[in-house]
């Protein structure tokens, strides 16, 4: 059966699915012949144990991808979206196996923060309809992804990482484009106390990670330190606006939900 052909969240992915096997490259695209620079005031280990986070989310990502996949097109399928989960799975285990080259050449990998893994294990843990992981990690976590990756990409004048960086983020916002054309597809078949049981289990998954990050990597430069604070303390209202936009809440509920009026 098919539900809702019509709305143009259906072709917006089949185009992505278009878009993301145009878009396939492979781990010798990158000119690794380029060397790593780690910055002075960046302690090569803790560069290297910032950048492993980075490997450590593409594998709970492609966990979360295996998982979607069975239930992506359940209990009504839509054009598209299996083929841009099955893209999306060769797309982080590329972006895995890149970092973790990349990490290799300036001091290994290295063990994944307590809190991020905290994280990844609740997104993974839920039991309930797919949309909820689908919007912990293609809306939450690959915004986040792309936030970090755009800030340390401005930070760390690497060319070897600002070429990795580049091919990462696009497919990143392609992982980011499809979890909001789909939701919008399938959000509106769900009833609100479901859509309001995701919106808190999404505040809380936020919370918990930001301000838990925070705590745990203190960050050796004062601007680039600020400029975290300000993310951890505002970067809520961007998910939530991406929330209203694919119909998770309204406004309106967001404020009733958070105690407001
Ligand atoms: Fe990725
Ligand atoms: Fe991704």
């Amino acid at each position: 059966m098919l539900v809702g052909s019509s709305l143009p969240e259906i072709s917006a992915l089949e185009a992505l699915a278009a878009k993301g096997e145009a878009q396939q490259w492979s781990f010798d695209d990158i000119d690794w012949d380029i060397e790593a620079v780690v910055p002075a005031w960046l302690p090569r280990k803790f560069c290297a144990a910032l950048i492993s986070q980075f490997y450590h989310g593409e594998m709970a990502t492609l966990a979360m991808c295996r998982r979607i996949l069975a239930e992506v097109d359940t209990p009504v399928r839509i054009p598209g979206a299996r083929r841009c989960v099955e893209l999306q799975i060769a797309d982080e285990t590329r972006h895995a196996e890149v970092y973790r080259a990349y990490v290799a050449g300036i001091g290994g990998l290295q063990p994944i923060d307590p809190t991020l893994k905290a994280a990844y294990d609740k997104a993974l843990a839920w039991d309930g309809p797919p949309e909820a992981m689908i919007a912990a990690f293609n809306i939450v976590l690959e915004g986040e992804a792309l936030f970090a990756l755009d800030t340390l990409g401005g930070w760390l004048p690497c060319p070897r990482f600002r070429r990795i960086n580049a091919r990462v983020s696009r497919d990143e916002a392609r992982h980011l484009a499809f979890g909001r054309a789909y939701l919008k597809a399938r959000l509106v078949t769900l009833g609100g106390d479901r859509r309001f049981e995701i919106y808190r289990w999404l505040k809380d998954l936020w919370t918990d990670t930001a301000f838990g990050v925070l705590g745990r990597f203190p960050i050796p430069n004062a601007i680039l330190g600020r400029r975290c604070r300000t993310w951890a303390e505002t970067g809520w209202q961007d998910h939530r606006r991406a929330l209203f936009d694919v119909g998770l809440v309204s406004a309106d509920e967001a404020r009733r939900l958070e105690g407001g009026t």
